[in-house]
Order: C-alpha cells, then sequence, then structure tokens
C-alpha cells in the first residue's frame, strides 16, 4: 500500500505502474460504463481521482457507494496534463473495505465551523481540519526541533501538583474524596489529609516552577505539554485545556528571552511555510486572505519593542476606543492588545517592565521597584500569544514578595532552595500553543485548532 503523498512526492517512480491506495470517498460520480472517484488517504492534502469501468465485477456496487466509504484501490498511475490535477488511477480493482451509511454527516457541500464543532470525531475528514491539523502536528514537531536544534532538554512536568504557579486560583481540583460527604477537620475545612495525596492537589496551570528546577541543572529546558485553567472566560482564546512550550535558561536575562521567542516564533513559521505550501495557500485562500504574505513580513522584520509605561501612555490618547479604559497599573484587556499590535506597531510586538501587582509573584522587580521584568508577545489577529519574564533569583526579595502575596514559603520550598544553592539569573517564557497554531493558520477561534476542546460548558467526546 502506497500513498497519494508517495506518489505526489516521487511520481517519476510510480508513473504507468500499478499501485494500490487505502482512503475514503469524496465523491462518486458514474455514467453507465466509467465512473470517477475523488479519493482523499489522508496522507496528503490533495486528493486522487479514480477512474473505474464495468469491466470491474463490483460495477455497480461501487457506483452506489456513499460518501465515506474506506476503499483500497489498485491501478494504473497515469498522467493527465490536461487536467486540474496531475494525474489519476485506472483502476482495476477495487475492493470496499468499509461501506458508509447514507446518513453521513459530510456532504460535498461546505459546512459551517460551528457545525463541524459539533462532529469533532468526523471534522478531521475535511479539508479545512486536514490542514489545521496536519499543520498543527508540524508546528510541535518544529518547535521540538528548534529547542534540541539549540541543545534545550526537553523536561515533563508533572500534570497534578500542589502549587499555583500563576497564582491566580483558576485550577482544577483533583481529588479522590467523596464529595458526597467530605471529611471535614475540626474546624469545618475539607481534611485533605484523607485524600490520595494527603494533601489539597489539582491540575497544573504551568510547568514552570518545576522547568525552572531543570534549568538550574541542565541551564537550557523547555517543556512542551498539556496546561489546565478554570478560567470562566467563554472566548475564541481561551480553552480549559491548552498545550504550552515553556523554555527557561539560566544565564539568561529579559534581553535574552525576547531574542529566543522571536527566534523561535520565526523558525517555526519558516518551517511550515516549507514543509506545508498546500495547506497554507489553502489557508491563504479560504481562511484568511492577508495570511501568507503577513507570515512572510514577520520573519522578515524585528518584532517592536514597548515597555507597559510607554504603552499606556499611547492607549490613553485613543481611550474612547475602548470597552475597557485604560490607565496605569491596569491589565491589558484583548482590545488594547490587538491596537498596539494591528493599529500601532502592524507586527508583533513585545511589551514588557509591568506593574508587579499584575504579574506572577516570581518575576524579578525592576529597580523602580514598582515594575517587573516581564514581557508578553503580542501579535496580530490575536494579541497575547507568549507570557514570560526573568525570575527573581534573590532569596530575600522572593520570600519577601510571597510574603506580601500572602503565599506559604512552606510551599515552596523547592523553589526557593533554587535560590540557595547556586542561584542564577534566569528567564523563560510560555508559549500557548493553540494561540501559535491560531496565528500560523489564521483561524479564529481556539475550538478549531485543537482536536477535542474543552472550555465553559463544553466537554464532548
Ligand atoms: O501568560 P501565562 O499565564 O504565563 C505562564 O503560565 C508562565 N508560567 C509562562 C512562563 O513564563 N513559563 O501563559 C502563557 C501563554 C499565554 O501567553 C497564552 O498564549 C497561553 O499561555 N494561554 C492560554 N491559551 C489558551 N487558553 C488559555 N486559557 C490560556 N491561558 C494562557
Ligand atoms: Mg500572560
Amino acid at each position: 500500500l502506497i500513498t497519494v503523498k508517495d506518489i505526489y512526492k516521487d511520481r517519476d517512480k510510480y508513473m504507468d505502474r500499478e499501485v494500490t491506495l487505502g482512503g475514503w470517498v469524496r465523491s462518486v460520480r458514474d455514467s453507465k460504463t466509467f465512473g470517477f472517484i475523488v479519493l482523499h488517504d489522508g496522507s496528503f492534502f490533495e486528493t486522487m481521482q479514480i477512474v473505474y469501468s464495468d469491466s470491474m465485477d463490483n460495477f455497480t456496487q461501487i457506483s452506489k457507494l456513499n460518501v465515506g466509504a474506506a476503499i483500497l484501490v489498485t491501478g494504473t498511475l497515469v498522467a493527465t496534463p490536461q487536467a486540474k490535477q496531475p494525474f489519476e488511477i485506472q483502476a482495476r480493482e477495487i475492493l470496499v473495505e468499509g461501506e458508509s451509511a447514507p446518513d453521513y454527516p459530510l456532504q460535498k457541500k461546505r459546512h459551517s465551523l460551528e457545525y463541524l464543532r459539533t462532529i469533532s470525531h468526523l471534522r478531521p475528514r475535511t479539508n479545512t481540519f486536514q490542514a489545521v491539523f496536519r499543520v498543527r502536528s508540524l508546528i510541535a514537531y518544529a518547535i521540538h526541533k528548534f529547542f534540541q536544534e539549540r541543545g534545550f532538554v526537553y523536561v515533563h512536568t508533572p500534570l497534578i501538583t500542589g502549587s499555583d504557579c500563576e497564582g491566580a486560583g483558576e485550577m482544577f481540583r483533583v481529588t479522590t474524596l467523596d464529595l458526597e460527604n467530605l471529611p471535614r477537620t475540626e474546624d469545618g475545612k475539607v481534611d485533605y489529609t484523607r485524600d490520595f495525596f494527603n494533601k489539597e492537589t489539582s491540575l497544573t496551570v504551568s510547568g514552570q516552577l518545576n522547568g525552572e528546577t531543570y534549568a538550574q541543572a541542565f541551564r537550557s529546558i523547555y517543556t512542551f505539554g498539556p496546561t489546565f485553567r478554570a478560567e470562566n472566560s467563554n472566548t475564541t482564546r481561551h480553552a480549559a485545556e491548552f498545550w504550552m512550550i515553556e523554555p527557561e535558561m539560566a544565564f539568561a536575562d529579559l534581553e535574552d528571552n525576547m531574542a529566543l521567542a522571536e527566534a523561535m516564533l520565526k523558525y517555526v513559521i519558516r518551517y511550515v511555510m516549507e514543509e506545508a505550501p498546500e495547506e497554507m495557500k489553502f489557508f491563504n485562500s479560504f481562511v484568511d486572505k492577508g495570511l501568507l504574505e503577513r507570515l512572510q513580513g514577520v520573519v522578515n522584520a524585528d518584532f517592536a519593542h514597548v515597555t507597559y509605561t510607554e504603552a499606556i501612555e499611547i492607549l490613553e490618547k485613543v481611550n474612547d476606543k475602548f470597552e475597557y479604559k485604560v490607565s496605569w497599573g491596569c491589565d491589558l484587556q484583548t482590545e488594547h492588545e490587538r491596537y498596539l499590535t494591528e493599529q500601532v506597531y502592524k507586527r508583533p510586538v513585545f511589551v514588557t517592565d509591568y506593574p508587579k501587582e499584575i504579574k506572577a509573584f516570581y518575576m524579578k522587580l525592576n529597580e523602580d521597584g514598582r515594575t517587573v521584568a516581564a514581557m508578553d508577545c503580542l501579535v496580530p489577529g490575536i494579541g497575547e500569544i507568549i507570557g514570560g519574564s526573568q525570575r527573581e533569583d534573590s532569596y530575600d526579595r522572593l520570600t519577601a514578595r510571597m510574603e506580601e502575596l500572602g503565599l506559604k514559603p512552606e510551599d515552596y520550598e523547592f523553589y526557593l532552595d533554587l535560590r540557595k544553592y547556586g542561584s542564577t539569573r534566569h528567564s523563560g517564557f510560555g508559549l500557548g500553543f493553540e494561540r501559535c497554531v491560531m496565528y500560523l493558520t489564521g483561524m479564529g477561534n481556539i475550538r478549531d485548532v485543537i482536536p477535542f476542546p474543552r472550555t465553559v460548558n463544553n466537554c464532548e467526546l
């Protein structure tokens, strides 16, 4: 069994020879003595046209096949220089591996993305989702390749955790306790010493704290895994379960961190444009008309840089445009992020040095005493795609900050140890993988770039 991709990659090897393909029927068209099948085999974006004739015993069975049927085709590959596609297969034999019922939900017409979300088990058979999920796979590979080529060690951080890295309290609890009959301590609190881990635990919101421990041993590491957030934000950019890439580098400051983030995004864009030209052309034609030109521009230009304080000055001048008015100290909303990257800079922009109050406890305090060495990377169409920082490497400043925020140092002993035993200046960031896929494909909803999305009120399949 070969694939459509094999044929496209090495046409001379297969031309005018007999080949066998296995795939699913996209359409069947027949006249009295012959017919055409459009076959998709999942190996490549393009389909293969099959011509069959009544010299085959099962001609009538084939002509009656429904869309979605699985077949094995054996026949001769011939060139069709006049046709839209460069070749077709003249079938000698077609075996029906699995019929498809007539109520197959994917018919030839175009279905809306909303409808396809209701059949997430079947949508990977459509052109759009063939393109999205092949590109998603390639982006994942390109990210690994980028970090591995630079000597970063891939660290697997745990999904079940006892700490809240971002301190936002958006954790999904993990428990084996009987929810109908919770054990309580004398003061009425839930008694987690009776739970599986002997303490309160949750699904991780970030692998960073564990990742930092390995950076202090391997220098440069990255994580790539699922993270979970019980954010009650029903938007096109938030999922309750999403994947994150979190590099962490010892002996690196905020500048090094931004240079790494920029190099990584450019590398991944180039990789995908080279390795998936058919899919990228499809997105450019049917999903987002300016996509290829925009991505090419991103690769060719430097990212912009602006401090939070400067960004607020820019935004305050156009405050009447926004639903949420900005002033120094407020967190940037998507509308502000998009204004900066789409209207002001028209390319990706790093916003740095945010007020410490709106960022996590682990970020390094700047000399002004009120901002931290944070950076968010904002991109057109999405807003924040990356969040990162230089980390507080001083034991005293870190414990002081934790106390200010009411975090218990005993819950973070391992983390504080890193500042006790050979502390280094170090930095890292988190790239939201789905947001990266949205950015590179032009897809507008996070539900359409993750195979089985988990969002508010939605955990199908
Ligand atoms: O900015 P965040 O919260 O940063 C961290 O978690 C740090 N620990 C990262 C680090 O420095 N190692 O999240 C990082 C990125 C965001 O920029 C965004 O792209 C993505 O994760 N993200 C989400 N993506 C989808 N759905 C959500 N609910 C997301 N929350 C964050
Ligand atoms: Mg963030």
